[in-house]
């Protein structure tokens, strides 16, 4: 595989020593079960300030950092979350390692309601957001790599952190990355179908990109809500999705944990 690289790399693939890790929670997590809470930060960045609170805890032994990225309470549209600001906020406390929790509507067969998802790609379909740190203003041009979107270390430990927790989820997939907040037509959801995509969700970008700039780890734990437009018999409704969201939470939960147990102590 070719990799182009123009001016200075930033955020390759390399393996990290000491991991701290950051939780950002999506729709229906309103906070990381488990988590034992030690401190809140609310860092302000050059970006303005993040979602919310950051809470720093212990779970399963491990300092954990969680931020919930609609606010708390939940009321920031996709469009207009500070990625930025969450993303930077993150790595001033120290995060390398961030596992980011989104719930997606299902396209391709397998990607039923309750299907948990690791995705290893990405399309995105978003615009009109805050998109990267760079600027050019420190006179530097730097074309990040992001043949790979999602951490691949990070990837893995999830897959067997699922395997080692009995929790079935799907190893692959291609998370087409829409502005929201409405829900698709069905026939933009037969493109992404076209085009290779097999879940949808309004926040998996630039969330992704801003990650790789900044050199942190990121991968996604996207959780199946709903079947997208044109696809399910029913209207799909925001009463569906927390339905399955408050019956899934608990998989989520413990596949982080799960995840942690593997990191060691
Ligand atoms: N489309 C876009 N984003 C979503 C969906 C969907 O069907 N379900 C949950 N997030």
């Amino acid at each position: 595989m070719t990799r182009v690289i123009i001016g200075d790399e930033i955020g390759a693939n390399e393996t990290r020593p000491v991991k701290s890790v950051g939780v950002i929670g999506g729709t229906g997590i309103a906070e990381l079960e488990g988590l034992a809470p030690a401190a809140t930060h609310s860092p302000d960045t050059p970006f303005g300030a993040p979602s919310g609170p950051i809470h720093e805890g212990l779970l399963a032994g491990h300092r954990v950092y969680f931020l919930q990225r609609h606010g708390s309470p939940a009321v920031i549209p996709p469009h207009l979350v500070n990625y930025r600001a969450n993303l930077w906020a993150m790595q001033s406390l120290g995060v390398n390692e961030i596992v980011a929790i989104n719930a997606v509507g299902g396209i391709s067969p397998a990607m039923q309601p309750g299907r948990l998802v690791i995705p290893d790609q990405l399309i995105d379909y978003t615009w009109g957001r805050e998109h990267t740190f760079d600027d050019g203003s420190d006179g530097q041009l730097r074309h990040v790599d992001f043949t790979e979107p999602y951490d691949r270390a990070l990837r893995t430990a999830l897959l067997a952190a699922a395997a080692d927790a009995g929790i079935a989820c799907e190893s692959t997939a291609v998370y087409g990355a829409v502005q929201g907040p409405r829900l698709e037509t069905a026939a933009e959801i037969r493109r992404m179908a076209a085009d290779g995509c097999d879940v949808v969700g309004m926040t998996g970008m630039p969330e992704a990109a801003l990650a790789r700039e900044l050199g942190i780890a990121y991968a996604s734990v996207c959780m199946v809500v709903n079947l997208a437009a044109g696809l399910g018999d029913l209207p799909i409704s925001m009463a569906m999705m927390r339905e399955i969201l408050q019956r899934e939470a608990g998989v989520v939960g413990k596949l982080l944990r799960s995840l942690l147990a593997r990191h060691g102590p």
